[in-house]
């Protein structure tokens, strides 16, 4: 019987195993080097707007991730308290990805809109005067910061090595397209031009005589989550 001069033999049989590993491996592998992209494209997905981006940067810097995740589990129990799990795509553009690993509190990934601007102004200042129990850490001087954004050209030029698609146009306008989004009533046509019409213009942080890093924070909140339209999302089938 060939099974037992294979089984009896433990050179041949590791040399075997060994075999259908590697085949195994190849076959899973190989592929990966052939395609352009594991991410399906899905419609909305954009870069984040300079404002947007400096609240991410300050939302790592502050450690916000050490509590909160962004990505929202296909399980029953999860879209009904988040919404809709999270798409790859949406975090296409997160260099490094903020999926977190603790919820300490609540998954973040669609909080965007879920409260207003004054809501989140306020939580951030004293998290306990919106929810008494929080055991959220107060972030006062979010709001007392001036925003710094003299590196903000920089900080995209150097996303886009890692693939953030920004163009040109986008990099060189970046500071006025920062100014643009925070302060109302500003020529923001440029800003809706280059990153779309959904773009939310608003005085984030409730004082309008100066961008502060609360502005970027609360910007970044309210976009996390917005981006794709879930009404007209279809999951692509395979
Ligand atoms: C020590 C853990 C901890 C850290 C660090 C932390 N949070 Fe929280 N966060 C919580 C908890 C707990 C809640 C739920 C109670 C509340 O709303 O305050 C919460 C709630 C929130 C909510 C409301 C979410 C919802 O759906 O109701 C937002 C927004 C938020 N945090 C943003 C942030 C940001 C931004 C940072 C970083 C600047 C941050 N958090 C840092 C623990 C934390």
């Amino acid at each position: 019987m060939k099974h037992q001069t294979i089984e009896k033999s433990v050179p041949l049989m590791a040399v075997l195993t060994l075999l259908v590993v590697l085949i195994g491996g190849i076959v899973e592998i190989v592929p990966l080097f052939y395609i352009e992209s594991t991410i399906e494209k899905v419609e909305g997905m954009r870069p984040y707007t300079p404002l947007e981006l400096r609240g991410r940067d300050l939302y790592i810097r502050e450690g916000c991730y050490n509590c909160h995740s962004q990505m929202i589990r296909p399980f029953r129990d999860e879209a009904e308290r988040y919404g809709h799990y999270s798409l790859a795509a949406e975090s296409m553009y997160d260099h490094p990805f903020q999926w977190g690993s603790k919820r300490t509190g609540p998954d973040l990934a669609r909080v965007g809109g879920k409260y207003s601007s004054l809501w989140h102004q306020a939580h951030m200042k004293n998290p306990r005067d919106m929810v008494p129990e929080s055991v959220m850490p107060s972030y006062p001087w979010l709001a007392e910061n001036e925003l710094d954004i003299s590196d903000i050209a920089k900080r995209m030029e150097a996303l886009t090595m890692v693939g953030v698609p920004y163009t040109k146009e986008q990099i060189a306008n970046a500071v006025a397209d920062l100014k643009a989004q925070a302060i109302p009533d500003s020529d923001s046509d440029g800003l809706l031009a280059r990153y779309g019409e959904k773009v939310s213009l608003e005085n984030f942080d409730g004082q309008s005589d100066r961008i502060t890093e609360l502005d970027a924070m609360v910007a970044y909140l309210q976009m996390l989550g917005t981006l794709v339209d879930f009404s007209s999302y279809q999951a692509q089938s395979r």
